[in-house]
Parts: structure tokens; C-alpha cells; sequence
């Protein structure tokens, strides 16, 4: 039963970048925001799903620079390709628009006006490294030098590749502009900031409301709980982007302007459609609104913007939904595996719709990265959505055509079982409202287990060549095709091609406002084949194609840490971590954490104080006096209790057991751990 009034609901995914074409991590996020999306317009709720290029920056100048060409050209050029790529796995945009727009100057304009006007925005002089040939200051990812630690040459401005280090352009040797090569300088000029830090109290409040997953929440409040920083919004000249009203020479950080593309995505939609826009972006309107985005930038998203909305009086998300990287075989994507994979290289080789169920059948809610497993892909979407699905369909439709016209029954022979398939909508329907599309996924395998489980034991094919069996035969495979008709009806949001193709052959439409019906009497259309099993030479071309597609690798020790699976470190990582001997000397109960101990640690001649998630298996009292074994030189992590030191080691299933790595009489606290 679909609920009386139509939810009205605005559905955004991150802005892709325009220097750069899509690639399967993107489409993770499309994909995941279109069945969503399409869930709910199934659910005959009014549902719209804007999005739009990330058209400015220092990177997109220079791209645009390099191929001799304006960075209009240049990003007009990639939005036509992301426009194409995105409707190749059937992204269903109301509007793809771009940030670089009379829209978004307008709205970016107005909103720095506001938080102008309420004092939130400030302004001094910062210095920062300036390219004297190039003119133009310099971020850090555009210095390299030699790494302070291990003298590697030609390593970025703030991290080495090939030792680590984390450091400030100003400590790397002989840096130089990544741009020029020129000797980069120091040089002053002012900058605007948005005050964030007087947004701590509304920013609590929005942390503490349920409207983020538990582990977004978590490290938003870390970083709120380490002390929020003014946010620095300008950039200089030259800059692609939107000149700061009243300051010549100062352009919006890119990151400024993105977001804002959301709303000025919708402006355009409304314009072109008559749409309402007002109810979606002032506060107090019956609408809901959503952002689908990945873990990288949830700062952004979670702190800044709706730091931002709330000062300009427009309205906050009704939720922000993250979800974690893609990684395929196990490991980040890699260009000499042939496993970072464009978008429009995967459409080449193979259809859209296999990576939708695939990836259906691995989302859920939570911010965990997902697996593309190649193998596991070709097996997992031939045997569910070809072997099992299709197969309902394909098994009853012929017996249907060849004797009965293409005509079901006039009543249906099991009321029960379709009732039984048709009860478990609303669970269904739970799930995918809830992003548990995986389990979603396979309460509809179980279902189509069930219904060939059914056509098995009824042998049609048996039943066919017995004389006088015409009649059973029949109802059987009118079951067939009304237990298929439910499951499609489940399937749609995620399937939607196969979805078209099913409701000429069902010739009824497959929406879950309709689930309630059977099909009697009903004059069925033609088969066509739904979709048919992948080759395993298919993902191989692919792979194959992805290689080809990668640039010559440049920094050696970026190719040699990519090589490695990702579940294994070096040895020079090992060798970074300082285990060390301590004495547990006090432990204690954390107000308001009942999984965790607060545990002062002595290393002999310092002490540190860990959380240790032990308190399921351990009495604090028990554990005063023990040695056991911790990291020392894990970066102090702020937590909402105070500040954890370093971790301690254990192990074991959980709950009572959790072993502590307890060394040997003899060892002292302090003694490095060999
Ligand atoms: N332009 C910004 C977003 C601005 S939103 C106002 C940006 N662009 S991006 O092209 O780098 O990424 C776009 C989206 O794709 C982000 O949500 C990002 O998390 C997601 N992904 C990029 N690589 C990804 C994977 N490998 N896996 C899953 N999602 C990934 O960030
Ligand atoms: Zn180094």
C-alpha cells in the first residue's frame, strides 16, 4: 500500500569534477542516488535528481591552458562526455547543469552577500608560495622538491610518496612550481574567511540530530570536538571561477561555489520545467532534501554547508548520505592493472545494467568501501539476474505463446504464493527506503528462488506432452509470469531497461503503486530477450582497454605502492610503527562510552592515556598492573572524551574475549618490541 500524499524530495550526488572523465567510482554514486530515486518516483512520490559539473579551480585552468583552448571550451568539452557516460547507466537527471552558470553566479553572489552582512565572513593577509614566472599563487599539490625525511627528489608540497612524511612546502629542498619549474616565493595578499567557528553551537545541534549516519556523525564531531577553523573561501587572480563581489582580483574557492551548484542546478530545472523552487531551499518548506556523496567530503558537506545555508536562511539537508570508495579485486583502482575503469570504457564492453544489480547487491547504508570483484561479478549477475530472474520469464513465456496465444488464465492458481510475494513489498520497500539495497537485493533472489522452485516441481515441460494437461500447463505458467511481474516490480529501480522491456512483454506497467493486481485473462506482448549472461572475454577486453587507456606512469614509487594489494603494507610501513612495553596503571570507566576504558599507560619514564575498546571483557580493577603491548606513535586522535594517545593491542571475536597481548616477566615498560 503506497502512503496518500506524494513526499516531495530533492536528490543531489557530488559534482564531478570537470578536468577529468567518469570513472566506475562516480557511477557507484550515481548509480546508488538513481535507484534510490527511482524508488521512490515508483513509490508515486514526486522525486527529482539534480547534478551538474564542478567546473572551476586552479586545475581546470590548467588543463584547459595546456591543450591550448579557453576553460569554457574545455569544460563544455567534458560535460557533453559526463552527460553521455551518466545516461549510459541509465542516470535518470532531472537536470545536469554546471557550475559554472548564470545561476550559480547569482546564488553564489547572494549567499556571500548574506553571510557578509551577518558578520560571518572576515578578512587578513596570509602568505603563501607564489610561481614569480606563472604569477599565481601556489597550493601545496603544486610544489615539488625533495622530501625533507628520505631526499627522495620530485615529491609533492605537503607528503612524500615514497617515505610518507607528511610536511609544509616550506620545509621540502629546492622546491620549485610544479607549473613553471620556477623557484617559488613567498608572498602576502588578504583573504576572506567564513567564520565557522560561530556555528559551533548550530553545528552540535545538526551532529546530535540523527540526520548522518553514526560513523559521519562520529568524525564530524571529532573534528568539531579538535576545534573548528575560519574557512578560507578566496582565491587569487588568476583563478577560473566567480569574482567576489566589491573585491577585483578575488575569485571564490572553488569549494565555495560547488555546493552551491546543487541549488543552482534546480534554478535551472524550475526555469525550464515551471517547477516550484522555492519550497525546496527556504526553511519551513514540506520538502525533503538529500545529498548523496562519498567519505571524502563529507566535511564539506556536513560543516561548511550547512554552516553556510543556515546563514543565508536557506534550508538545511534532511539527510546527507555517504557512502564509501569503490575498490575493484580487492585494491584501489589502478590504471597498469586495468582496473581504474572509465565509465565509457566499461559501456563499451559491457551492458549497464549487470554493474546496477552488482552494485545493488553490495550497498547498503553504511560508509564501508565496496568491492568490485571482477570474477565475483560475472558469476553473481549471471546466476541471480540471468540464471534466476530472466529465467522465470523466459521458462513460462514459449508455453504461453505456442498454446494459449499469449493469453493467461482467467483466474490465478495460486493466490496464496502471490499473495505471499506480494506481502513482502513493504519489507522490500523498508529496505531500499533505507539504502539496504543489498538486502533488498536478496530478499528478490530468495523470492525468485521460490518461484522457480515452484515451476520445477510443476514440469510444465512435463506436463505439455501429457494429453489433457493443456489446462494445467497453463495455470502454471500464468503463476510464473505473475510471480515474475512482482519481482520486476521490485527489480525496476535498479533495473530499469530490463524493466522497459518486461512491461511490453507483461504489457502492464511496473510501478509498486500497482503491486496489488493479478494478471487474469490478460493478453501478454511478445518475448524479447531480457538480458542476456555476461562473457568472461567481455571484462577481460575491458581490463584490457583500461590499460591502454593509462597514461605512462611518471613517479616511480607511486607505481611500485600501487602493485601492492592493499591489504598488504611494506615492510618500510611496518618498520614505522613503534610497538613498545607499558604498564597499565590506571584504568577507568568512560562516562557516557560503555564500550570503552580509559587506560593511563606508562612507558617507564612518560605516560600516555589510550581508549581501549576492551570493556565488554575486562573489570578495570583487573587490568591495573598488567604489561601489555601498544603503538606509540599513533597520531593522537581527538575523541569526544578527550584525547587517545595510542593503541593498545588485542585481540580475539570480541565480546568477553579480548585477549591483551600480555608480554613476559623480564620486559620492562618502555622496551621497543621486536
Ligand atoms: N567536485 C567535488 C564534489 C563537489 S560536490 C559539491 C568532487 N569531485 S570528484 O569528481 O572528485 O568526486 C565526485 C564524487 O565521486 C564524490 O562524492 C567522490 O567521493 C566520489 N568518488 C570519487 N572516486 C570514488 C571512488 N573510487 N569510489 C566511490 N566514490 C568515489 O569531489
Ligand atoms: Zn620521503
Amino acid at each position: 500500500m503506497a502512503p496518500t500524499s506524494p513526499r516531495k524530495i530533492l536528490v543531489t550526488s557530488a559534482l564531478p569534477y570537470a578536468n577529468a572523465p567518469l570513472h566506475l567510482g562516480h557511477m557507484l554514486e550515481q548509480v546508488q542516488a538513481d535507484i534510490w530515486v527511482r524508488f521512490q518516483r515508483s513509490r508515486g512520490h514526486d522525486c527529482l535528481y539534480v547534478c551538474a559539473d564542478d567546473a572551476h579551480g586552479t586545475a581546470i585552468m590548467l588543463a584547459a591552458e595546456k591543450q591550448g583552448i579557453t576553460p569554457e571550451q574545455h569544460i563544455a568539452r567534458i560535460h557533453a562526455h559526463h552527460q553521455r557516460d551518466s545516461a549510459g547507466f541509465l542516470i535518470d537527471f532531472a537536470n545536469f547543469h554546471s557550475t559554472h552558470s548564470a545561476e550559480n553566479r547569482y546564488w553564489s553572489e547572494e549567499i556571500y552577500r548574506r553571510l557578509k552582512a551577518n558578520g560571518h565572513i572576515a578578512s587578513r593577509a596570509i602568505t603563501q608560495a607564489f610561481d614569480p614566472e606563472k604569477q599565481l599563487f601556489l597550493a601545496d599539490r603544486f610544489i615539488k622538491g625533495t622530501c625533507p625525511r628520505c631526499k627522495t627528489p620530485d615529491q609533492y608540497g605537503d607528503n612524500c610518496e615514497a617515505c610518507g612524511a607528511t610536511y609544509t612546502p616550506a620545509e621540502l629542498i629546492d622546491p620549485v612550481s610544479a607549473i613553471s619549474g620556477a623557484t617559488p616565493i613567498e608572498k602576502d595578499s588578504i583573504h576572506f574567511f567564513f567564520k565557522l567557528p560561530e556555528f559551533e553551537a548550530m553545528l552540535r545541534q545538526w551532529l546530535d540530530s540523527d540526520t548522518l549516519q553514526p560513523q559521519v556523525a562520529n568524525k564530524l564531531r571529532e573534528w568539531t570536538e579538535a576545534g573548528l577553523q575560519e574557512w578560507d573561501i578566496s582565491r587569487d587572480a588568476p583563478y577560473f571561477g566567480f569574482e567576489i563581489p566589491g573585491e577585483p582580483g578575488k575569485y571564490f574557492y572553488v569549494w565555495l561555489d560547488a555546493p552551491i551548484g546543487y541549488i543552482a542546478s534546480f534554478q535551472n530545472y524550475c526555469e525550464r520545467t515551471g517547477h516550484a523552487f522555492d519550497p525546496y531551499w527556504l526553511p519551513g518548506g514540506d520538502t525533503e532534501l538529500y545529498h548523496f556523496i562519498g567519505k571524502d567530503i563529507i566535511n564539506f558537506h556536513g560543516l561548511f554547508w550547512p554552516a553556510m545555508l543556515h546563514s543565508a536562511g536557506l534550508r538545511t539537508p534532511s539527510a546527507i548520505f555517504v557512502h564509501g570508495f569503490l575498490t575493484v579485486n580487492g585494491t584501489k583502482m589502478s590504471k597498469s592493472r586495468g582496473t581504474f575503469i572509465n565509465a565509457s570504457t566499461y559501456l563499451e564492453h559491457l551492458d549497464a545494467e549487470y554493474l546496477r544489480y552488482y552494485f545493488a547487491a553490495k550497498l547498503s547504508s553504511a560508509v564501508d568501501d565496496i568491492d568490485l570483484n571482477l570474477e565475483d561479478f560475472v558469476q553473481r549477475v549471471n546466476s541471480d539476474v540471468v540464471g534466476k530472474i530472466v529465467n522465470i520469464a523466459s521458462r513460462c513465456a514459449g508455453f504461453l505463446a505456442r498454446g494459449f496465444d499469449n493469453r493467461l488464465a482467467e483466474t490465478c492458481a495460486e493466490p496464496a504464493l502471490l499473495a505471499d510475494f506480494i506481502a513482502r513489498g513493504e519489507a522490500i520497500a523498508g529496505l531500499y527506503e533505507q539504502r539496504e539495497f543489498n538486502k533488498a537485493m536478496r530478499e528478490v533472489v530468495a523470492l525468485a528462488d521460490r518461484a522457480n522452485q515452484y515451476i520445477d516441481e510443476k514440469k510444465p515441460w512435463l506436463l505439455a506432452k501429457q494429453e489433457g494437461s493443456a489446462n494445467e500447463v497453463h495455470a502454471v505458467c500464468s503463476v510464473g509470469v505473475n510471480l515474475f511481474r512482482v519481482l520486476m516490480i521490485y527489480l525496476k529501480p535498479v533495473l530499469p531497461a530490463m524493466a522497459t522491456k518486461a512491461e511490453s512483454f507483461l504489457a502492464c506497467p511496473l510501478d509498486w503503486t500497482a503491486l496489488d493486481t493479478t494478471l487474469a485473462g490478460h493478453r501478454l506482448g511478445n518475448f524479447e530477450p531480457l538480458l542476456t549472461r555476461i562473457d568472461v572475454k567481455q571484462v577481460e577486453a575491458m581490463v584490457e582497454a583500461s590499460k591502454q587507456a593509462a597514461p605512462a606512469k611518471t613517479p616511480a614509487p607511486t607505481a611500485k605502492a600501487e602493485s601492492l594489494p592493499a591489504s598488504t603494507i611494506a615492510f618500510e610501513d611496518f618498520a614505522r610503527v613503534d610497538l613498545r612495553i607499558v604498564e597499565i596503571v590506571a584504568a577507568e570507566l568512560v562516562e557516557g562510552a560503555d564500550k570503552l576504558l580509559r587506560l593511563t599507560l606508562s612507558l617507564g619514564d612518560s605516560q600516555k592515556q589510550v581508549f581501549a575498546g576492551i570493556r565488554s571483557a575486562y573489570e578495570p580493577a583487573d587490568l591495573v598492573g598488567k604489561l601489555t603491548v601498544m603503538v606509540a606513535n599513533l597520531a593522537p586522535r581527538t575523541m569526544r572524551f578527550g584525547v587517545s594517545e595510542g593503541m593498545v593491542l588485542a585481540a580475539g571475536p570480541g565480546g568477553k574475549d579480548i585477549f591483551l597481548l600480555e608480554p613476559h616477566a623480564g620486559a620492562q615498560p618502555g622496551m621497543a618490541v621486536k
